[in-house]
């Protein structure tokens, strides 16, 4: 039979003693790790969120029936104890903080009983993923997650400090929102009100704290969580949470300066880390021409090389056609990789078609000075010379292009350089760098929509002198003032300076395809709030989840969220997503489509 509390203190978690504690009289509660029985002496390691100590049971102490007792815990039993610190009688065990003491039980109270777990409650167990999500209360009891969910809140309350220092308001925005969608997918809720209305979960506060600025709060931030309907990987989560802010009377360096100091803050006091600032920045262009990523990951080099020129009179039809409709050739040096086997190198080819390459064209520089190439049959001795000089090639090393159109090129190389530099342990995994990116381009084309879209969203401010650009058609060429802070390769947040003009405002939406009926459907709101007096404004959001899991080296943001999703949204411990009972629908006049 469980006992209950019945007026028992904890004096302390089991982590918090050592020898300073000798001889002290405690009260410990926890769940039981695992019990030895030798003899006349049970051993028994007691865990909680602090940590473990070795509980000793002797019937010369606890009493015959004490002693009994003790003998019939099993692991996960939630016990509560009194007893005496004692130094070690046996060996100290020095990984244990808690290794050089134990405690004399003299009371056992058994608060619940437990079933043997589906998997141990251990640090670094290999257990199959399912299964820990499935039974994710227990996954949470393992000492490395619970570390990562305490780095957490130390980092939520350093940024909450840091920020209400710097005079910005934290303000909660609604999450029942009406549907704009534009980006990701929204998740909608129906209404039971208004039958065939719609609430949407926000994707991010974005218009609302653009509101607070033309209310005047002049600093705004908010911990806000999100609701995207996209397709999931190891950095995206259906629901995740933002560090959202917005800041009057501010441009861009206003937004770096004080995002960069609430960086190096943070990472100071939660990791003791030092973030040297200014973080470097780099417009997008230059990121994409030397990483092919406007996330680069600037722990290693391998940065990307142009060499269009190089082979633009060349006889090899891959090269020269790609340059004809547009496109470039650009390669990576992967040093040192010059004899890496033919075998591999189709895998790299592969893997290169993978992410969306025709091909993968190669130059292997041997150690003996020769040189051995998918295509050096099109190329005569010079031109091939000419490219390895351009390529900084030297023997022993593996040269990589891709000729296509720019997008894909930089695609293809960006990832294969960071896949090999993995791959190849060209890491240092205790480094952090973070970096901006600026000067992003306002549109991106969308293959899929036919159309240009916006590449941060349809309120981010063009340059001024681009802004001219942005309804004609040179408006690929504008550029934004958006930036996104960028930490090992991760986008970690991104933001802009805000429209605030309507007549921009208005021909933004006309070069995104709206006509004027349709933004003020959408976006009337904000609009008209604009002609009442609106300060020039700007903001930025992190990802909350993903600096989390940078900072704990984790591989997935579902290492620090407590309760996560599954790649295709559903929570394998309550089975969400439900249907719901047909009444539910009724009240909501919804009826399910069958396929
Ligand atoms: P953006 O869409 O760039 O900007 O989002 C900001 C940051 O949020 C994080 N993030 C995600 N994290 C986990 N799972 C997801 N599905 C996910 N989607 C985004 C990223 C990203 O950098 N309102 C603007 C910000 C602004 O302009 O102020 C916005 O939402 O780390
Ligand atoms: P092919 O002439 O198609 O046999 O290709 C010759 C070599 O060029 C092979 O190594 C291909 O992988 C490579 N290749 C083909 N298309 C491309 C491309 N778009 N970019 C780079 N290399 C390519």
């Amino acid at each position: 039979m469980s006992e209950s509390m019945n007026g028992l203190h904890r004096s302390h978690r089991c982590g918090e003693l050592d020898a300073s504690n000798i001889g002290t009289e405690v009260t410990l509660m926890g769940w039981v790790q695992k019990r030895r029985n030798l003899g006349s002496l049970i051993f028994v390691d007691l865990r909680d969120r602090s940590g473990l100590i070795q509980l000793v049971f002797d019937e010369a102490v606890i009493g015959k029936e004490g002693f009994e007792k003790a003998g019939t815990l099993r692991s996960e039993f939630v016990i509560a104890i009194t007893g005496k610190v004692s130094k070690r009688t046996a060996a100290v065990n020095e990984n244990l903080k808690t290794g050089e003491i134990e405690v004399f039980a003299e009371t056992l109270r058994i608060l619940s009983e437990a079933q043997t777990p589906p998997f141990p409650i251990e640090e670094g167990i290999q257990t199959k993923d399912e299964l820990r999500l499935k039974y994710r209360y227990l996954d949470l009891r393992r000492p490395d997650l619970q570390r990562n969910l305490f780095m957490r809140s130390r980092v939520v309350s350093s940024i909450r400090a840091f920020l209400i220092n710097e005079g910005f308001i934290e303000v909660e925005t609604p999450i029942l929102q009406k549907s704009t969608p534009e980006g990701a997918r929204d998740y909608l809720v129906p209404s039971r009100v208004h039958p065939g209305s719609f609430y949407a979960l926000p994707q991010s506060p974005q218009l609302f704290k653009q509101l607070l600025m033309c209310s005047g709060f002049d600093r705004y931030f908010q911990i806000a969580k999100c609701f995207r309907d996209e397709d999931l990987r190891a950095d995206r989560q259906p629901e995740f949470t933002q560090v959202d802010m917005e800041l009057s009377f501010a441009d861009v360096d206003d937004v770096i300066d004080v995002n960069e100091r609430l960086l190096a803050h943070v990472f100071k006091e939660t990791l003791d880390v030092e973030v040297p600032l200014p973080i470097p920045r780099m417009t997008w262009q230059e990121a994409m021409d030397r990483f092919g990523s406007d996330k680069p990951d600037l722990r290693f080099g391998m940065e990307l090389t142009d060499v269009s020129d190089v082979v633009k009179n060349c006889g090899f039809g891959v090269f020269t056609g790609a340059l004809e409709n547009g496109g470039s050739v650009r390669g990576i040096n992967v040093k040192g990789q010059g004899e890496m086997s033919r075998k591999k190198i189709d895998k790299l080819v592969e893997e290169a078609k993978g992410i969306g390459a025709k091909g993968l064209a190669y130059v292997a520089l041997q150690s003996d000075g020769s040189v051995k190439s998918s295509f050096s049959k099109f190329l005569s001795e010079e031109e091939m010379q000419a490219l390895i000089r351009a390529m900084d090639g030297e023997a022993g090393d593996l040269l990589l292009f891709a000729a296509d159109k720019n997008k894909i090129v930089w695609e293809v190389l960006g990832t294969l350089r960071c896949n090999l530099a993995k791959e190849l342990d060209l890491i240092d995994g205790n480094e952090f760098k973070f970096l901006w990116v600026v000067d992003f381009p306002v549109f991106e084309w969308s293959d899929e929509q036919g159309r240009y879209l916006a590449m941060h969203h349809p309120f981010t401010m063009p340059r001024e002198e681009d802004v001219e650009l942005i309804n004609t058609d040179r408006k690929a060429e504008a550029k934004a003032k958006a930036y996104d802070i960028v930490l090992n390769g991760c986008e970690l947040g991104g933001g802009s300076i805000r429209i605030h003009q309507n007549d921009v405002q208005e021909t933004m939406f006309e070069a995104l395809g709206f006509t004027k009926e349709e933004a003020y459907d959408r976006f009337g709101f904000l609009l008209d709030a604009f002609k009442y007096g609106v300060p020039p404004h700007a903001g930025l959001a992190f990802g909350l989840d993903r600096m989390i899991m940078l900072m704990v080296k984790a591989d997935s943001i579902r290492d620090v969220i407590a309760f996560p999703k599954v790649k295709d949204a559903s929570c394998l411990m309550t089975q969400a997503p439900t249907p719901v009972d047909d009444k539910q629908l009724d009240e909501l006049c919804l009826a399910v489509k069958s396929e």
